[in-house]
Order: structure tokens, then C-alpha cells, then sequence
């Protein structure tokens, strides 16, 4: 991949919330925590791990926990990304809490543009009850969850979602 490929590649990448039933096959999964695994996470402690997702009872749990978002219960994987306090506290005290949230959202960047790579579609999913969640998928207390991701085969969007013009983000010097 050159230049001239990168941002056609992440412009024809859309938020998909229609999915099919086609699995997502171990091969895939194991590609995409390949990728995610090449992240940069501060101080080289790669600060997030995944729960898992298949089985259509807890996916319907983890809709319901999602504000009723049926597009979490419709595709046939869910990750579950989430920041380990413990594994950046342990060196960064806390300060470690801010980079496993970074570390971890950085990983769920990577896993959903692999899925893209391998046209696969996801939606990057942050609405949800935390507490409910937890419960669900039985994380411990230093653990946080950060995004849902559904991964499946769907329907891409008609329009893609437009984006504001790159000149709103800047401020050259000072803010
Ligand atoms: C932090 C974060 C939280 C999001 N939460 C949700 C969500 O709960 N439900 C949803 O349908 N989309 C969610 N999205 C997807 C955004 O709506 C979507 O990325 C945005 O509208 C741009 O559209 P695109 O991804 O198709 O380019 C979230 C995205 C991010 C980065």
C-alpha cells in the first residue's frame, strides 16, 4: 500500500448497523487481533484486551445493554474492548488509567479497519450501560469497557456520513 491508497481505503470504510448471519470465520478473528496486536500502546504495555463475542444470548444481552442498538444483537461477533487499568498502573500509577483508554481505543481503531481490509463491517458502538455490560461479559473492577464492536457481513449505508471541513479542527501557533 502506497499513499495514493490509504484515503480511498479508510474513505469507503462506513458505520454499519444492517448485518447478515454469515459467521465470522477463527481465521478472521485471529486477523484481526493480529492487527490489533501491532498498536502502539504507551510504554509497550498494550493496555486492552477483547471479550469475545458469539453466542446469540449474550449478544441480545449486550443489545439490550446498548440502549436496544439492534445492530449489536444482529452481528454474528461483538467484541467487547476494553482498557486493563491494572496492566498501565502498574508503571504509570494514574496516569496509567489515561493511556489503557488510549491503548485500548487505539486497538478497537486497528480491529476495525482490519475488519474493513477483509470486507468485513463493524460499527463502533460507545452508547451502552457500563455497569450492564460488565455484568454481561463478567468483567473485573480495574477492567473498563470502552466500545462495543459488532463485526459482520451487512448492508453499507446509502450515503456515507459527510465529514466536517479539516480546516474546523486546525489552530496554527496557539488555540
Ligand atoms: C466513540 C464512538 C462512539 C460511537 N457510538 C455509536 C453508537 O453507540 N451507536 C452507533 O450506531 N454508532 C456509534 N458510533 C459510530 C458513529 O456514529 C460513526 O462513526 C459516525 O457517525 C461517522 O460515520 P462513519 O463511521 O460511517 O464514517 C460511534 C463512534 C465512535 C467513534
Amino acid at each position: 500500500m502506497d499513499s495514493s491508497d490509504l484515503l480511498p481505503f479508510l474513505t469507503s470504510r462506513s458505520s454499519v448497523r444492517e448485518y447478515h448471519t454469515a459467521p465470522v470465520s477463527d481465521e478472521e478473528l485471529g486477523y484481526l487481533l493480529q492487527c490489533a496486536s501491532t498498536a502502539p500502546s504507551a510504554g509497550d504495555l498494550e493496555a486492552w484486551d477483547v471479550v469475545v463475542v458469539t453466542e446469540r444470548a449474550t449478544r441480545q444481552a449486550l443489545s439490550t445493554a446498548a440502549l436496544g442498538q439492534r445492530h449489536v444483537a444482529a452481528a454474528p461477533l461483538v467484541l467487547v474492548v476494553c482498557a486493563n487499568y491494572t496492566r498501565s498502573m502498574t508503571r504509570y500509577g494514574g496516569r496509567g488509567t489515561l493511556y489503557a483508554v488510549q491503548d485500548a481505543t487505539i486497538a478497537c481503531t486497528y480491529l476495525m479497519l482490519a475488519a474493513h481490509a477483509l470486507g468485513l463491517h463493524t460499527c463502533w458502538t460507545g452508547a451502552f450501560d457500563e455497569d450492564k455490560v460488565r455484568r454481561i461479559v463478567h468483567l473485573p473492577d480495574d477492567v473498563l469497557p470502552i466500545a462495543l464492536l459488532p463485526i459482520g457481513h451487512g448492508n453499507l449505508p446509502v450515503a456515507r456520513t459527510p465529514r466536517m471541513p479539516v480546516e474546523n479542527h486546525l489552530h496554527h501557533e496557539r488555540w
